[in-house]
C-alpha cells in the first residue's frame, strides 16, 4: 500500500470520499489497523484507559504517550499517524505547545499531533502548524475538559452552543488545522459545520455527514469485558474479549486435563538415543 500523506487525505477530502480513522496503542493495534487500510492511525490519549488501566485520560504522561507512540509508528507503515498530546503539555503556551509537538514528532515517530479545543487554541495551532507540524484539531466534547464540561456531555445541542461550537471549528481551521475531530454533537449541526469548512471533519458521535470517522479500536473490536459502559455511538464490529477469553479458558482446561500439548506440539527424539540414554 502507498504511503498515505497530508495530500492523500485532502484528495480524499477533495473527492467527498470518508477519511477513515481508528486508534492504535501499540505494534499490533497499529499492524492490524495499518494492513486493513486505515487511512490515519491515531494514538489517542484514550491509551490512559484502554492500555494503562487508568480513569482517565488526565494521567497520562508525555513519556508514555512517547514509547506508545514509537510503537505504533513501527507497526502502522502506509497509514498517515498523528499522535495526542497529553493535557498539560500544551495550555500553558504556544511555545510549550510547540515544544510538545516537537517531541512527540522526534520521539513519537508520529507524522502529526491532536490537541483539544477551539478558539481559545487556535494562537497554540498557528504556532505549532507554522513550524511545519500538522494539527489536527479537536473540537465539541473535549475529554480532557470533561471536569469543567460537567462530564461526557453531548456539546451543541442549544443554538448558543451550536454557534459556539462553529465558531471554534472555523477558528481552528484559520489557524492551519489540516482537519478536527468533533467529538459528541447533534448529527445535523456536524453536517452544517462540516459543509461551512474547507477542511474535513472526522466525527465521533457526531453523525455520518461529517468528512471521515474515528472510534477507539478497542471498543469498536469489542475487546473489553462484558458490561462496560459503551457510548450511543460505539458500533461494536467484533467479540475479541469474547474470542480471547473462550480460548484461554480452553487452554486452561486442556492443561489442567493434560489434553494440551499433545504429541504433535512436542519434540521427538530417535528410539536408539532414547534406549541408549535409558540404559
Ligand atoms: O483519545 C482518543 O482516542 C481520541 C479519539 C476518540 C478522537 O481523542
Ligand atoms: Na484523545
Amino acid at each position: 500500500r502507498k504511503k498515505v500523506t497530508l495530500p492523500t487525505i485532502m484528495s480524499l477530502y477533495r473527492k467527498n470520499e470518508p477519511i477513515t480513522v481508528i486508534t492504535a496503542h501499540d505494534f499490533p493495534s497499529a499492524h492490524v489497523a495499518d494492513q486493513a487500510g486505515m487511512d490515519i492511525v491515531l494514538v489517542g490519549d484514550s491509551l490512559a484507559m484502554v492500555a494503562l488501566g487508568m480513569d482517565d485520560t488526565s494521567e497520562v504522561l508525555m513519556e508514555e504517550m512517547l514509547l506508545h507512540c514509537r510503537s505504533v509508528a513501527r507497526g502502522a507503515k502506509s497509514a498517515f499517524i498523528v499522535g495526542d498530546l497529553p493535557m498539560g503539555t500544551y495550555e500553558i503556551s504556544p511555545d510549550q505547545a510547540l515544544a510538545s509537538a516537537i517531541t512527540m514528532i522526534k520521539t513519537g515517530r508520529v507524522h502529526a499531533i491532536k490537541l483539544e479545543g477551539g478558539a481559545d487554541m487556535a494562537p497554540t495551532i498557528k504556532k505549532i502548524t507554522s513550524a511545519g507540524i500538522p494539527v489536527l484539531a479537536h473540537v465539541g466534547l473535549t475529554p480532557q475538559r470533561q471536569n469543567s464540561l460537567g462530564g461526557f456531555r453531548v456539546q451543541g445541542k442549544t443554538t448558543a452552543s451550536a454557534l459556539k461550537l462553529l465558531d471554534d471549528a472555523i477558528a481552528v481551521q484559520e489557524a492551519g488545522a489540516f482537519a478536527m475531530v468533533v467529538e459528541a454533537v447533534p448529527a445535523e449541526i456536524a453536517t452544517l459545520v462540516t459543509k461551512k469548512l474547507r477542511v474535513p471533519t472526522i466525527g465521533i458521535g457526531a453523525g455520518n455527514g461529517c468528512s471521515g470517522q474515528v472510534l477507539v479500536q478497542v471498543d469498536m473490536l469489542g475487546n473489553f469485558p462484558p458490561g462496560r459502559f459503551l457510548p450511543k455511538f460505539v458500533k461494536k464490529y467484533g467479540d475479541v474479549w469474547g474470542e480471547a477469553s473462550r480460548a484461554i479458558a480452553l487452554y486452561k482446561e486442556e492443561v489442567k486435563s493434560r489434553v494440551y500439548p499433545a504429541i504433535e506440539h512436542t519434540y521427538p527424539m530417535p528410539k536408539e538415543e532414547l534406549a541408549e540414554f535409558r540404559r
